[in-house]
């Protein structure tokens, strides 16, 4: 690859995006036009409403991400779009647009998967925000590496690769960015899905997860207050579960189902009920019993890492919107200083939903000969 010019385009799920990546790792401009405020009232991202802002969104991000790289449509050799998971509605915008695009321009067009593209943000580096790519401990503002001293994407492989968004959370072996097989994924709730539900419960806005967070770290927030349950499933699983987290938390906050004012459904308390002490002791008990189930498969992924893939593992490669959780980072600093490995988290803007990580791996994809023709189609579930 040498100076390639991709345009990524992102629209499976609330988030709006266009990117400019150069050569697969450079970005050059990232532009997120969030839909948070227009589903907040819903606790939860409503479809229709969702394709609807993408169509209304769509035409003015890419002209604002092309333009922020200081190009024209002209200069473009490629366009990448996230194809796969996702609403099939709000996947439709993108890819519609991206067909029309690669048509008019001429270039070729390629499907993305989303989540093994979430993987790939951590080796993304930005001339745009300031530095992308670097190891957990490095993580935070303003606290990113020289890219010199940040591992190079090919001194990566084989690596542990986590997602955990909202609707994914899944381990794989990452042979290479365009080479996955996943070896653990919730059988229930995706971990991002459940610090949604959770804070929910909780009483707390949309998007639940960074609030729950930050009422996680509230002072004198007590992570013990509440043993909460970490699924383990058999020995050896790799698998991941949820729902039983969830549902202990509804029960700490709204006492005994059956036992309430209303017969059978009817719940001892709601959550209005909860002091803020005690609001802020679920919070944090809640996010210690989750990122400790991710933590305990992540290590057994880790210690059976060389029978699934014949050789040691080089480096983890973390990513998807609850990599931007404040535990979970910390613990991942925590796994890369035990292990002696690198541990690629992306920074907290290229965590959530962007376009700069659907065009980085749509270069990997175009090196690679795997290009798409105008009948792709929007595919709701991921590839593997
Ligand atoms: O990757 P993403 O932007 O979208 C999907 O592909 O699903 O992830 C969004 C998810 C949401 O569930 C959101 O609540 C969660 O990531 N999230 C967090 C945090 N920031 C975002 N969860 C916990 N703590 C956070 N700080
Ligand atoms: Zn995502």
């Amino acid at each position: 690859m040498h100076n390639t010019l991709i345009l990524g385009i992102e629209s499976s799920c609330d988030e709006t995006a266009a990117s400019v990546v150069r050569d697969g790792c450079e970005i050059l401009s990232s532009v997120i036009a969030s839909q948070h405020e227009l589903h907040s009232e819903y606790a939860g991202v409503v479809p229709e409403i969702a394709s609807r802002a993408h169509v209304e969104a769509i035409v003015p991000i890419v002209q604002r991400a092309v333009r922020e790289a200081g190009l024209t449509l002209d200069d473009l050799d490629a366009i990448a779009v996230g194809h796969r998971p996702g609403l099939v509605g709000s996947l439709l915008i993108g890819i519609s647009a991206a067909k029309g695009l690669a048509w008019s321009l001429g270039v070729p067009i390629i499907g993305v998967d989303h989540v093994h593209a979430h993987l790939y943000a951590g080796l993304l580096k930005s001339s745009c925000t300031g530095g992308a790519g670097f190891p957990a401990r490095e993580s935070g503002p303003g606290k990113a590496p020289p890219l010199a001293e940040r591992p190079r994407p090919h001194d990566c492989f084989p690596a542990l690769g986590l997602v955990v968004s909202g609707g994914h959370t899944s381990l794989y072996i990452v042979r290479s960015p365009i080479d996955l097989t996943r070896i653990g994924a919730t059988i229930d709730d995706a971990l991002g899905e459940a610090f949604d539900k959770a804070a929910t419960i909780l009483g707390l806005s949309h998007p639940g997860g960074p609030n729950l967070d930050r009422l996680a770290a509230t002072e004198g927030a007590d992570d013990r207050a509440v043993q909460f349950p970490i699924a383990r499933l058999s020995k050896d699983s790799l698998d991941m579960s949820f729902s039983g987290l969830k549902t202990s938390l509804l029960y700490a906050v709204r006492g005994t189902p059956g036992r309430g004012p209303h017969g059978k459904q009817g719940y001892e308390r709601t959550e209005a009920d909860l002091t803020d002490k005690r609001r802020c002791d679920l919070a944090a008990s809640f996010q210690r019993a989750a990122i400790e189930a991710v933590m305990l498969k992540l290590g057994r992924a880790l210690d059976q890492f060389e029978t699934h893939a014949g050789a040691p593992c080089r480096a983890v490669l973390a990513g998807g919107g609850v990599t931007a959780n404040s535990l979970l980072r910390a613990r991942l600093e925590g796994v890369a200083q035990e292990r002696g490995l690198p541990v690629i988290v992306p920074p907290m803007e290229l965590c959530v939903d962007n376009a700069a990580m659907i065009a980085g791996l749509g270069a990997c994809l175009l090196a690679a000969g795997r290009t798409a023709d105008l009948t792709l189609a929007p595919v709701p579930t991921t590839a593997c």
